[in-house]
């Protein structure tokens, strides 16, 4: 395959324009594909749409909203395990290949390169990986004046399906924040790490954050905000959908639902139908049917125990690793080592 770099010019009000190299593997992506994954989601019993669809530039935005909530405790605990991080375990930093899975906004990493002296930050490569062009440009341009990083390539990919195409270069860490594992089902996080082992070397290693099994009201609390933040996030998905799929949802028929469900321990992300609605698709034949009170589920977000985090380190074929928590144990980061 042809790799795609493309160099993306931002120009500043000045006329100061500054180049940045941003490599999109998204066309690769069979369109084919992304319609049936959405439209055959959408017929089942129970309606499902992926949570990658939650991240256009106003869910992106929307996101990090949440993230600065004071209910949503995940964002702050992990950030605070990050801080300082680089005293707790030993990782040898020079010529390293950051590459960071599902980045987003450049904060976690931010966090992470203030506790690298300059001299070894120059040897440093970092890939922020996102399925969002825009957040993935916009991280780009800030790390590139924060930091005297050797470079910076951003990389716009689907993790679920281009595992393959990051980059093979040198000794690579692979960050995976966010407890965005926990968003997978079970079978597909043992797939996610039985991928990584495939795809990882001798010496590379991987930097998980895992949300951590805790008093319910409290996982409760910070997926039902009282600013409406997080239901503006879950709505927001049905019009990246009529985007990408040419749907005609209206959010307003909608409202958002998150519960924990214990059998499972992870909470459980809906959008319920406030009535009967009847959604045209976009080749005009087609409808679907949903009755009021029915839901589309739309994302899982699990919590973990340390046997689970044993777990997953087994399947990814690690053979040390190092739980770093918060003084509390809401939150883990695994340093686990290839
Ligand atoms: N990955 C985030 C999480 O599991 C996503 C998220 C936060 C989310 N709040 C949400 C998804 C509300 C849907 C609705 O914590």
């Amino acid at each position: 395959m042809r790799q795609e770099f493309l160099k993306i010019q931002i120009t500043y009000g000045n006329d100061m324009i500054k180049e940045i190299t941003v490599r999109n593997y998204l066309p690769y992506m069979d369109p084919g594909q992304t319609d049936d994954e959405i439209l055959s989601g959408l017929k089942g019993k129970q309606k499902y749409i992926s949570p990658k669809y939650f991240y256009d530039a106003v869910g992106s935005e929307l996101f990090e909203e949440i993230t600065r909530l004071e209910e949503y405790y995940p964002t702050r605990v992990e950030k605070e395990i990050l801080s300082g991080l680089l005293d707790m375990i030993r990782i040898n930093l020079r010529n390293l290949n950051i590459v960071e899975l599902g980045s987003g906004d450049p904060s976690k990493i931010t966090l992470l390169l203030n506790q690298i002296p300059e001299r070894l930050l120059n040897t440093i490569n970092y890939f922020p990986v996102d399925i969002c062009e825009a957040e993935i440009i916009k991280s780009v341009d800030i790390l590139s004046e924060s930091f005297p990083l050797q470079t910076i390539t951003g990389i716009v990919a689907d993790f679920n399906y281009q595992l393959h195409l990051l980059p093979q270069q040198g000794t690579r860490m692979f960050c995976f924040f966010g407890s965005t594992i926990g968003n997978f089902t079970m079978k597909d996080a043992e797939n996610f790490m039985r991928q990584l082992a495939k795809i990882m070397n001798p010496g590379d290693c991987l930097l998980i954050g895992m949300d951590m099994v805790k008093d319910i009201d409290i996982i409760e609390r910070a997926y039902n905000d009282s600013r409406g933040i997080t239901a503006a996030f879950n709505l927001n998905i049905l019009n990246v959908i009529n985007k990408t799929a040419g749907t005609d949802f209206d959010s307003r028929d909608f409202e958002h639902l998150a519960f924990f469900n214990p059998q499972r321990n992870c909470i459980e992300m809906h959008l319920k139908a406030l009535r009967d609605v009847e959604i045209s698709l976009k080749n005009g034949f087609d409808t679907i049917k949903i009755s009021k009170g029915q839901t589309i589920h739309t994302e899982n977000s699990h919590k973990f125990s340390y046997d689970q985090i044993k777990q997953l380190c087994a399947w990814g074929g690690f053979s040390r690793y190092t739980i770093c928590h918060d003084r509390k144990g809401w939150f883990s980061m695994v340093y686990a080592l290839k």
